[in-house]
């Protein structure tokens, strides 16, 4: 797992699996109040925990944002909840009942798309997001003040990260926004229109690099 320091208040740890050439991410925002985008699955959970201690020292860890449920995005929950019990994991209604089959049923904070959640100095934005089980209402969350969308798997790349933060432009990722990536017209439409009208200024994906809109 690699570390860098994408922002002054941003983390991304980087774990690329060579069998399936594909790289994955968890972000440590400071808002200051910290909060974690995607577990990882639960060996990067193990992996990244004494990661964040040494950049939270003894402070809490307080908030974990899950996009949607699949085993990158929340499968290490259950481990990062022994470490600090009290963290929030913040999710769609899908999500958490998701999660309460799992036997998670404590301090989930239910949010819907369009709502916002001030933390600290950060307001974020929760935009639906047709996930790819069954189309599934997941979420993206969008930082209103630095222009960061938390996109999961959209405006992803594979293969090892050269860089942890490239140049993009974003006319053309929203174009290769594609069927494959959600497949019903109507929800892919809806999508990019939501994302469309974010005033952007970075895409932090799931897997691959950072991205800064130019
Ligand atoms: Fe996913
Ligand atoms: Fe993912």
């Amino acid at each position: 797992m690699k570390e860098y320091r994408v922002m002054d208040n941003v983390y991304l740890f980087n774990s690329y699996i060579d069998a399936i050439d594909l790289s994955f991410n968890q972000f440590l925002v400071l808002t200051p109040i910290p909060m974690l985008i995607h577990t990882g699955a639960i060996d990067r959970t193990e992996v990244l925990l004494p990661k964040i201690k040494e950049v939270l020292g003894s402070r809490p860890l307080e908030y974990v944002f899950i996009s949607h449920f699949e085993s990158d995005e929340c499968g290490g929950l259950s481990l990062l909840k022994n470490y600090y019990p009290e963290i929030k994991a913040v999710c769609s209604q899908i999500t958490a009942r998701q999660l309460m089959g799992f036997g998670i049923t404590t301090n989930i904070a239910v949010v819907n798309p369009q709502d916002k959640m001030k933390i600290g100095d950060s307001l974020f934005e929760f935009i639906s997001y047709p996930s790819e089980m069954h189309l599934w209402e997941g979420l993206m969350v969008f930082e209103t003040n630095q222009g960061i969308l938390y996109s999961s798997d959209i405006f992803t790349r594979t293969g090892k990260i050269q860089k942890p933060m490239e140049d993009s432009k974003i006319y053309e990722e929203i174009q290769n926004i594609n069927l494959q990536k959600v497949p019903s017209q109507e929800a892919l439409e809806r999508l990019k229109k939501d994302i469309s009208a974010l005033r952007l200024k970075y895409l932090m994906p799931g897997h691959g690099p950072c991205l800064k809109i130019f």
